[in-house]
């Protein structure tokens, strides 16, 4: 199992709009996913159209076992886990216990097997919630906005990652890489941040962009993914492409 964690300190910044989208475009492709919310406010579970519930912070306090939390999606070959307000207690509860950085890795393990991919959608912080997720993952996800990029939360995050890797043996996660999100091609502030991103971060770069496009909000509105709420759209083939690229253009 490919685990792709989707983080990003800044709410708003299209983490779950991302890992949502990922999830069932990797699905869609034929691959076995599995899409974690680790978000109490349980963003990405509702735009899948389920319920908030238990399970995320179950799963995290080992009180369940691993196959038990999952709940089926619309999307065929998309399961979930979902979270819910449970979650921040949780978080408090393991944080402290010997280990609890692992506590996720570990119960992933023992849904391997079964699944081809994992995206996990993490909340706007960089709490114990995130470092489970980093622990848990081989590659960080990083969606950036287009007009909207704060450089030095970027920057901690990226330390961070490292940071993770280095002190969580035997953890190997790695940033697969920075994603433009929302981009639109003519905002003027957006065009000197755009200019800052190429000169200093392309070599973390991905090279799928996502465009600011209304189908990507309407679909959460209406509690499906973009490729089924609007197949032709931008925002579908762009997560299509990047789902391709984080599969390294391999047939699923
Ligand atoms: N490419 C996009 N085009 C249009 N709206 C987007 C796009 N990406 C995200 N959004 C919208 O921006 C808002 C924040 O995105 P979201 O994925 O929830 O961020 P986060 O999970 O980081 O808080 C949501 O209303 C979402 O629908
Ligand atoms: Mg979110």
């Amino acid at each position: 199992m490919k685990t792709f964690a989707i983080v990003n300190q800044q709410p708003g910044s299209g983490k779950t709009t991302t890992a949502v989208n990922l999830a069932a475009a990797l699905a869609s492709a034929g691959g076995k996913t599995l899409l974690v919310d680790l978000d109490p406010a349980a963003v990405a579970t509702r735009a899948v159209g389920r319920q908030a519930a238990c399970a995320a912070s179950h799963l995290i306090t080992a009180e369940a076992e691993p196959a038990d939390t999952l709940v089926e999606t619309h999307t065929p070959g998309l399961k979930l886990i979902p979270a819910g307000r449970s979650l921040a207690a949780a978080e408090y509860h393991v944080t402290g216990l010997p280990g609890s950085q692992f506590m996720l890795a570990e119960q992933l393990t023992g849904l391997a097997g079964e699944f081809d991919f994992c995206a996990i959608d993490c909340p706007p912080t960089l709490g114990p919630l995130t470092i489970n997720a980093m622990v848990a993952a081989e590659q960080v996800v990083i969606p950036i906005p287009h007009a909207d990029t704060d450089f030095h939360a970027l920057d901690a995050l990226i330390d961070i990652v490292h940071t993770v890797k280095t002190r969580f043996s035997p953890c190997t996660v790695r940033i697969r890489g920075l994603l433009r999100v929302c981009f639109e091609n003519k905002t003027q502030p957006g065009k000197a941040a755009q200019r800052k991103i190429a000169r200093d971060y392309k070599p973390l770069l991905l090279n799928t962009i996502i465009h600011k496009t209304p189908a990507l909000a309407d679909a959460a509105g209406h509690a499906v993914c973009v490729l089924e709420h609007s197949p032709r759209s931008k925002g579908a083939a762009e997560y299509k492409a990047l789902a391709r690229e984080m599969t390294d253009g391999n047939e699923l």
